[in-house]
């Protein structure tokens, strides 16, 4: 039995901050931004809208595109290093709102490496053939830990969400290998105090040679080479790093998901965004090898190679 992804869905506040917004914020220049990062502009979720409001819209998309009901779910899964509270968890929140009454439901804490985290749990239950249906949301709501008088991480950050549903999938389809991983002694190099602190040179060092890696690494798995992959989506964190993993996988430009600049980070709701614009633009069709890679605050990482269609 194999697992893959049978319905998606986002959900992107209206407000926009642009570079010029930060620009009288911080000491920063839009200029600095772009050239660092790729960042243009991102969305920021008002006083109104709470992590689990994003997961929930997100969540109800893809529910819709799955040609599913609530009922029918088993298990729902949030990413999320941004709950509305420690508990309940935003999953028990969505479980209420969605009325998806079967469904077990908890949160998962892998930082930008979440949504990654997600589905690789996901695929456990539905390719053990214990459960039909898994809904995986990645949602964050950064702007309410990030520290708005900080120019290293302001300028950074971005609300938003998006959801997949796990089912069952044809056997040359789905999700083919996967890679988890977690380095516990980088924990120091980003976190949460009261706002969020990081290093960003190690962090950069770190997902450069990690997100490489866990590439060529669910390839090999796979039985794959670099050559076999239509598409990469990475975690988009910041243009330079992702770039360096389309460079490890000799892949030309528009071979990649690049929403960094409208988005910023959106931490674990980065991928499953992606999947939803590149599908919309018809840059990913049936059959198609995708390599998704995250990485992220832990340190943790992971990446799936997925044979795209139901
Ligand atoms: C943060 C990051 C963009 C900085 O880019 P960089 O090329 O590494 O820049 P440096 O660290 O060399 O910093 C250069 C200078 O710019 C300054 N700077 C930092 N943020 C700035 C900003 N928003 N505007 C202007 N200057 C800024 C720094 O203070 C530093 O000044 P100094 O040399 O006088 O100390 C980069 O390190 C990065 O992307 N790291 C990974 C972060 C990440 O992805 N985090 C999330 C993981 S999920």
């Amino acid at each position: 039995m194999k697992a893959g992804i049978v319905g998606i869905g986002r959900y992107l506040p209206e407000k926009i901050l642009t570079n010029a917004d930060l620009e009288k914020m911080v000491d920063t220049s839009d200029e600095w931004i772009r050239t660092r990062t790729g960042i243009e502009e991102r969305r920021i979720a008002g006083d109104d809208i709470d992590t689990s409001d994003m997961g929930y819209e997100a969540a109800k998309k893809a529910i819709e595109d799955a040609g599913i009901s609530p009922e029918d779910i088993d298990l729902i899964l949030v990413a999320t290093v941004t709950p509305d509270q420690p508990f309940p968890s935003v999953a028990c929140m969505l479980q209420e709102r969605l009325g998806a009454k079967k469904a077990a439901a908890m949160d998962v804490s892998a930082a930008c490496a979440g949504f990654m985290y997600g589905i690789v749990t996901g695929k456990q239950f539905i390719e053990s053939g214990v459960y039909k249906h898994v809904l995986v949301v990645g949602v964050e709501k950064l702007s309410k830990v990030t520290n708005w008088e900080d120019r290293n991480t302001a300028v950074l950050f971005g609300d938003g969400a998006g959801a997949v549903i796990l089912g069952q999938v044809s056997e040359n389809r789905g999700i083919l290998s996967f890679e988890l991983g977690a380095d516990g002694t980088g924990a120091k190099h980003l976190y949460q105090d009261e706002y969020i602190i990081m290093n960003g040179r190690e962090v950069f060092k770190f997902a450069v040679r990690q997100m490489g890696e866990s590439c060529i690494n669910v390839l090999e798995k796979a039985g794959l080479t670099k050559e076999d992959v239509d598409f990469l989506i990475p975690h988009q964190a910041n243009i330079r790093i992702m770039e360096a993993s389309r460079q490890r996988l000799e892949l030309p430009v528009e071979k990649m998901s690049k929403t960094v600049h409208k988005y910023g980070n959106t931490s674990a709701a980065s991928i499953p965004i992606s999947i939803v614009e590149e599908l919309e633009a018809g840059k990913i069709k049936d059959d198609d090898l995708i390599v998704m890679v995250g990485f992220g605050g832990g340190l943790t990482w992971g990446a799936i190679a997925i044979r795209w269609g139901k």
